[in-house]
């Protein structure tokens, strides 16, 4: 946790220095200095040092100017998160910090942004849980009160998506999904409504009744909305969230290692709507967001959907379905074609959809494809680089839509072998009627092993980014109206 003191420093100090001002550092002789100095040689990143019954950590700051100051950002969350195990290596649990030398406001708080985000844990199934807590002072001098408190409620929204994506099936189904999401509304200040099982299958929502029909579980459709008394938007921005609770494949069954163990996650797009729109509501930004939740489990079973299967989706189309693992789709689009009804500025899905993607570039990126114009896609990229939640553009041309086409009905739900991340954003595309973006996160939202400040399992990935692009569009807006 990060907070405003004007306190005098605590017990222990992290002096973030450029190596310029090291001549000028308070507290430390000249043989002091010198001792620092051979360690910089050394080419150390964290030099601890006790004296006067205080513990310094000293981080040589350098900015390498030749470097887009996004990629700048991102190395200093990464310092953040080394930062952050040297400190719990070292059992301290709160620190002062001190600047010394240009360093901006901006690159301050991506380190502190670092750090924070690092004390992730997901300690619920422990019995014996030894949570390490962190609490990091800094003058309101160096970074202003508004700026600590949003590098918190980051870190608390990132914190929410990561629960709930690591959170197991035995207690997340759908209906307690409904549950928390209703919860963090509550907390945050946007509304929830939840059609239940009965009233999905009375509104003909046949993409998301087909995937739950090997569940005993019910599912859930979630509509979220924040509408702010001023909002700088006219037509609302839509974010829709695959909230698969667990996919086995169904009857198209997942093999066991490496592909069904981690699928508890494959509700990672809705946990980052969810996320993002708690963060959204929590800072008061003036613009009025809506998510829609389609919340399934995807499971074999005697009454489960068979490969072959046609079903009529929520607007209407015939889908042959070839494979019952390729079940998001089915479930997005029913909620893409539930968003018509708003007329929306514009529509942006998240979904951990393909396999396809995450082979195509790895957990370093999203794929994305869409109709959107190309104003919003550049804001968007500019809010994944800067976040470092990047995403790449994939092709959304006419031929891969012909993949789609299926000789029974008038789609199938399974294309070739290959695109298959881009014939996956085709058959979306066909439930669409405004500007729409597709991410596609399977690679980045999930990892099994360590991944900086970022941490193990849930990423959270997406919430800093929609969060980033609301606040840019709501200055966007501002300034234009001013004008
Ligand atoms: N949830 C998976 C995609 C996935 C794979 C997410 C790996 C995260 C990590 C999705 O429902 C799926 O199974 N997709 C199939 C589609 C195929 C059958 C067309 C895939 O990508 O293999
Ligand atoms: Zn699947
Ligand atoms: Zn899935």
């Amino acid at each position: 946790m990060l907070q405003i003191s004007s306190k005098p420093p605590k017990k222990t100090i992290l002096i973030l220095f450029t190596k310029a001002s090291l001549n000028i550092l308070p507290f430390f002789d000249i043989e002091e200095k010198k001792t620092i100095q051979n360690k910089l040689n050394d080419g150390m990143q964290i030099i601890s040092f006790n004296k006067t019954q205080k513990n310094y950590f000293l981080i040589p700051i350098e900015i390498d100017v030749t470097k887009k100051e996004d990629s700048v950002n991102e190395k200093f969350r990464i310092l953040g998160n080394s930062i952050f195990k040297t400190l719990k290596e070292n059992k301290e649990t709160e620190v002062s910090v001190e600047v010394l030398g240009d360093l901006s406001k901006e690159y301050l708080a991506s380190i502190l942004l670092g750090i924070n985000l690092s004390e992730y844990e997901f300690l619920k199934y422990r019995t014996k849980p030894k949570a390490y807590g962190l609490t990091v002072s800094i003058d309101a001098l160096l970074l202003d009160e508004a700026s600590v408190n949003e590098l918190n409620l980051i870190t608390e929204s990132v914190r929410i998506t990561k629960d709930l994506v690591n959170e197991p099936v035995s207690f997340l189904t759908a209906a307690q999904y409904s549950k928390e999401i209703q919860k963090i509304g509550e907390a945050a200040g946007f509304s929830v409504i939840v059609l239940d099982q009965k009233e999905i299958e009375a509104e003909q929502m046949g993409g998301v009744i087909a995937v739950n029909l090997g569940s005993s579980a019910p599912a859930t459709f979630n509509i979220l909305e924040y509408k702010p008394k001023k909002a700088l938007n006219e037509a609302p921005l839509v974010l829709v969230g695959k909230g698969v609770v667990f996919d086995t494949g169904g009857l198209s069954l997942k093999p066991t290692r490496n592909s069904m163990d981690m699928m508890k996650s494959d509700m990672a797009g809705s946990a980052a709507v969810v996320g993002a729109m708690y963060a959204i509501a929590k800072a008061k930004l003036p613009y009025h967001v809506i998510g829609l939740i389609p919340a399934v489990e995807n499971r074999p079973g005697y009454e489960a959907i068979c490969p072959g299967d046609v079903i009529t989706m929520y607007n209407g189309t015939t889908v042959e379905v070839l494979d019952t693992d390729a079940e998001g789709r089915l479930i997005l689009a029913d909620a893409l074609h539930y968003a018509k009804r708003y007329n929306p500025e514009l529509v942006l899905d998240f979904a951990t959809l393909t396999g396809s993607a995450l082979r195509a570039i790895g957990k370093e990126a999203s794929v994305v494809m869409g109709t959107a114009e190309k104003t919003i896609k550049k804001k968007i990229k500019k809010a994944a680089n800067s976040t470092g939640e990047r995403i790449i553009e994939f092709p959304l041309w006419d031929e891969y839509g012909d993949y789609m086409k299926s000789d029974i009905a008038d789609l199938k739900n399974l294309g070739p072998m290959d695109a298959g991340a881009i014939t996956a954003g085709k058959f979306l595309e066909h439930f669409i009627d405004y500007p729409w973006m597709h991410f596609d996160i399977a690679g980045p939202a999930y990892v099994s092993s360590n991944y900086n400040y970022r941490g193990k399992w849930s990423t959270a990935y997406g919430v800093r980014l929609l969060f980033k692009f609301v606040q840019n569009q709501c200055k966007d807006v501002s300034t234009k109206t001013e004008n």
